[in-house]
């Protein structure tokens, strides 16, 4: 009996080592391919960087697509920079600066080297194959032979280039390296400077460029030295001519608006060692760039930096663990690049900001808010919230210095609003969750006030265009008058319900800091997005089939006379109407009127209520994600997939999340369907992946079964850890319907859970099941918070709203936010009061 329970010990006790090892030796790195989306409209930058860093070295290519610098889509490299955005619009942001490699010119003639960026790229063709991309590397075979490898440092890249052995016969190699005084986008302004030390090899300059999606402009600086071979010569080239007889160059912007190629090259006397550049930039100064690269790669040890890059990573990515077991590799690949991909951008400048001297946190590359506050910025809450507390210090110091929150920032510039002061939405977020440390909430408060209530003159950028008629009439009219202010006067329904929204989240941070009559009073005005509701409003498809469904939001007059727009138009089927920012744009951003049509995160229940109760709302939903009305490769479409839940069939919601995952989100460069805008996307399907989706602004999140059989989180600010675990887990997909559900061993009937259950580690136990549940998450007490109060569930299991939506008549301005609010309330309290876990 001893001798077997012995066994039984040691055979229990070797699973354990085992398990332990096993949970020990897995790497998540080992699942992040950061070229998913480097080809298809991904635009995300997948090359070298560090959480956050300012570098960001890779290939740049001449594709029509590279934002985000390299592409895998038979363009060539006409180029090695060290800055970039990752998953952009707008204009090609950064790639400043650009080295490029020969192993000689011919003939030992300097001038018979190619060195305009377009003239390079007939040298920088290379095949797919070659590339080799890892967190902190990045690496690119030319067809000419010539290998670059690049890692970085904060604010420092390091390129090693290899090059090819020359034959004997040949003439012996001289390698040439260029840096050029371009960016991507061919935006330099007048009079860019470089210079470069015959003796020493350094090359130094600066150029002023312009932004990607903004206004102004920006200087950077750089300081760029080699290692490996003695140095033969050294010189400037201006257009296509060298000399190595001259070591300065200020150059003009161009005769006929392109940037005239220029900048410096240095010669080597041998290829037989990789040659190592090492680059910084510093907005601040040349000297600074220098100091960097000093401080940070002292020795040029590119394994050294390589692995340190390596561990950073290693590092965030480490609290998020799930289980590998059962599952395809490539589920777990594309969870993790995902989350990758969510920590490339924003970036850390602290230190780097010569626009005002502060102690604060400084962070760029909010690009652009619009699309972040979704879900990447939630996701950086629960896997990194001190960057997030970072991010919003930052905000809320951009805000102390040019007087507004931004809504999308990029290169030390103002970009442009695409719709609401979604900065707004980003502080809730931050504070309904918790985040304390160091954020200054009463200037936090201060700046989201001024959104709502002053308006500025050029509200592009900032703020919010139409306040008066805002106030007046509690929408924005569409033809507005507006002589305060001035922007784009579109998009007066995607505004009114981004406003609308904005304010419930003001709302809340109001409540948290006991401000009542400005809680009530932003509560109020947060009901707004029912006077553009039009009850009677019916859309048929263009060729005259009616879509079934009636009640749309549609644009209002200032006479409150209703105007129209297609509820079709700017959906995805759409392919004629402009529906960005120009001036002829319609009265919705990027999105139709159907789509906008459930943007009313904070009161679904009143807006199922108003599309004729749960069932109808559910064929609303079904119709737009079944006739391919949304598109989930733009952010809008995020939430749709899980309001489900608010009507009472979450199970509803992790169907539509595997209708999306991984069919438009696959492990391949083609892989995103769309921009990957900053890691919006990457979010998207690491949260749905998780199996918790966020209804940013609001301390909710939605419970569907994980893509895994488990799922660890540690914060790494409290150390708990979060845990969910499935009971009956189908690697197969087709068991994805929560049957039941326990919250730390107590039985769990609600289909939402808040943050604490990330911050105190709480455990979530879901059993799965291939039949949606008749009872788990149904009931109005299990269903997510809403202002509104939940009507036509009654005591069946789904709703009893009559199936052709014509619900409560509003729309006339009567609605004016009188609303229930005790959920909220309630759920704010709980936030304030359950372990505030900022320092
Ligand atoms: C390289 O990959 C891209 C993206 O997958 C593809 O478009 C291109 O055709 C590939 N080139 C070759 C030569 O396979
Ligand atoms: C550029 O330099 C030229 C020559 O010194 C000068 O005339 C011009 O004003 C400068 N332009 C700018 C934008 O500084
Ligand atoms: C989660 O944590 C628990 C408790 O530490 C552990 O037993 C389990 O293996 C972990 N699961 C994963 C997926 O890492
Ligand atoms: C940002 O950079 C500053 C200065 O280097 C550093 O103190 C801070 O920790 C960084 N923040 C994050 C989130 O990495
Ligand atoms: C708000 O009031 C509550 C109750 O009086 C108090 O506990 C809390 O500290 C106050 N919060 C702030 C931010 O003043
Ligand atoms: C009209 O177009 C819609 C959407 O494409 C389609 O579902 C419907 O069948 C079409 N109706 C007719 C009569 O072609
Ligand atoms: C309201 O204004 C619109 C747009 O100017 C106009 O077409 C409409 O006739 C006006 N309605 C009334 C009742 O004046
Ligand atoms: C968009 O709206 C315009 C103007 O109402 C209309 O002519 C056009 O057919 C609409 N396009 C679609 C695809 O609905
Ligand atoms: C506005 O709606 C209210 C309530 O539905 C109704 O009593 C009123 O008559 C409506 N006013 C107009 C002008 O349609
Ligand atoms: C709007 O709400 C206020 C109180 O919050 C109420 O006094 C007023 O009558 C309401 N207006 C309408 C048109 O319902």
């Amino acid at each position: 009996m001893a001798r077997l329970l012995l066994a039984a010990c040691w055979s229990a006790l070797v699973v354990n080592i085992l398990a332990e090892d096993a949970y020990e030796s897995f790497d998540p790195l080992a699942y992040v391919d950061p070229l998913i989306g480097a080809s298809n409209g991904g635009n995300v930058f997948p090359g070298a960087s560090l959480p956050y860093g300012m570098a960001k070295a890779v290939a740049d290519t001449n594709s029509g697509s590279n934002q985000g610098g390299f592409t895998l889509d038979g363009a060539s490299v006409t180029g090695f920079s060290m800055m970039h955005d990752s998953g952009t619009g707008g204009s090609p942001s950064l790639g400043n600066f650009a080295l490029f490699a020969y192993t000689n010119c011919p003939g030992g003639e300097i001038n018979r080297c190619a060195f305009p960026k377009k003239a390079r790229a007939k040298s920088g063709r290379f095949t797919n194959t070659s590339v080799s991309a890892k967190p902190g590397t990045f690496g690119i075979t030319l067809d000419n032979g010539i290998r670059a490898e690049m890692t970085t440092t904060h604010h420092t890249s390091l390129f090693s280039f290899t090059f090819p052995s020359v034959d004997a016969d040949q003439e012996p190699a001289q390698p040439l390296i260029l840096q050029d005084l371009t960016d991507l986008s061919d935006s330099r302004q007048d009079n860019a400077t470089v210079r470069v030390d015959p003796d020493t090899g350094r090359i130094t300059g600066s150029a002023r460029f312009l932004p990607s999606f903004g206004t102004g402009s920006y200087v950077l600086h750089f300081c760029t030295d080699f290692r490996g071979a003695e140095i033969a010569d050294a010189g400037i080239f201006a257009d296509s001519r060298a000399s190595a007889e001259v070591h300065r160059l200020t150059v003009s912007r161009s005769i006929n608006g392109y940037p005239l190629p220029g900048g410096a090259f240095v010669r080597f006397n041998s290829a037989a060692e990789p040659i190592l550049a090492r680059t910084a930039t510093s907005f601040i100064s040349v000297e600074r760039a220098c100091e960097h690269a000093e401080r940070e790669i002292p020795d040029f040890d590119f394994a050294a930096v390589s692995e340190a890059a390596t561990d950073l990573w290693r590092e965030k990515m480490s609290p998020i663990r799930v289980s590998p077991d059962k599952v395809d590799g490539s589920m777990l690949t594309n969870f993790y690049s995902g989350i990758y991909r969510t920590m490339v951008n924003p970036q850390n400048y602290t230190g780097e900001n010569p626009l005002w001297a502060s102690d604060e946190p400084y962070f760029d590359s909010f690009y652009c808010l619009w699309d972040l506050f979704r879900s990447q910025l939630p996701l950086l809450t629960i896997t990194d919230p001190n960057a997030v507390t970072d991010m919003v210090r930052s905000l809320i110091d951009t805000y102390r210095h040019t007087g507004w929150l931004p809504d999308c920032r990029m290169t030390l510039n103002k970009g442009y609003t695409q719709g609401g002061s979604n900065a707004d939405v980003v502080l809730a977020d931050a504070y309904v969750k918790g985040l304390r440390g160091g954020i200054n909430w009463d200037d936090g408060y201060a700046a989201v006030v001024k959104d709502a209530e002053v308006e500025p003159f050029d509200w592009c950028c900032e703020g919010r265009g139409g306040l008066d008629s805002w106030k007046a009439l509690g929408y924005i009219p569409v033809q507005d008058f507006d002589f305060k202010g001035f922007g784009t006067m579109t998009r007066s329904i995607s505004r009114t319900l981004e406003y609308a929204y904005n304010d419930f989240c003001i709302s809340q941070m109001a409540a948290g800091l006991n401000k009542t009559t400005d809680k009530e009073k932003y509560l109020g005005s947060s009901g707004n997005w029912e006077n553009l509701f039009k009850e009677e409003q019916a859309s048929e498809w263009w060729n005259g089939t009616d879509t079934g469904f009636t009640g749309f939001f549609q644009p209002r007059y200032l006479n409150k006379t209703w105007g129209y727009q297609d509820p079709l138009n700017c959906s995805n089927l759409d392919a004629t109407s402009v529906c960005s920012l120009q001036n002829t744009g319609r009265e919705t951003f990027e999105s139709s009127i159907w789509e906008y049509g459930f943007f009313v995160p904070h009161d679904q229940a009143s807006l199922i209520t108003l599309y004729g109760g749960p069932s109808s709302f559910i064929s609303r939903l079904d119709y737009l994600h079944d006739s391919a009305i949304t598109y989930i490769g733009n952010e809008p479409a995020f939430l749709t997939v899980f309001q489900y839940h608010y009507a009472g069939r979450p199970g509803l919601s992790a169907k539509r999340a595997h209708f999306y995952i991984p069919h438009f989100f696959s492990v391949a460069p083609d892989g995103l369907p769309g921009n990957d805008d900053s890691g919006a996307m990457g979010s998207f399907v690491a949260f749905s992946m998780m199996g918790l989706f966020p209804n940013p602004g609001q301390n909710v999140y939605l419970i569907t079964p994980p893509f895994f059989e488990a799922v660890n989180i540690t914060h790494p600010v409290t150390g708990r850890t979060a845990r969910i675990r499935t009971v009956g887990f189908d690697a197969g997909y087709e068991a994805i319907y929560v049957q039941s559900a326990t919250l730390d061993g107590e039985v769990y009937t609600k289909s939402w859970v808040d943050h604490s259950f990330f911050t105190e580690g709480r455990e979530l136990v879901l059993t799965l099941g291939k039949e949606e549940s008749s009872t788990w998450g149904r009931k109005v007490e299990d269903l997510p918070p809403s202002l509104g109060e939940y009507q036509g569930f009654g005591g069946r299991s789904s709703g009893g709203g009559s199936e052709r939506g014509r619900g409560r008549a509003s729309g006339n301005g009567s609605g004016n936010g009188t609303l229930k609010r005790t959920v909220m309330e309630g759920l704010l309290h709980r936030a304030e009061s359950g372990g505030l876990f900022g320092l």
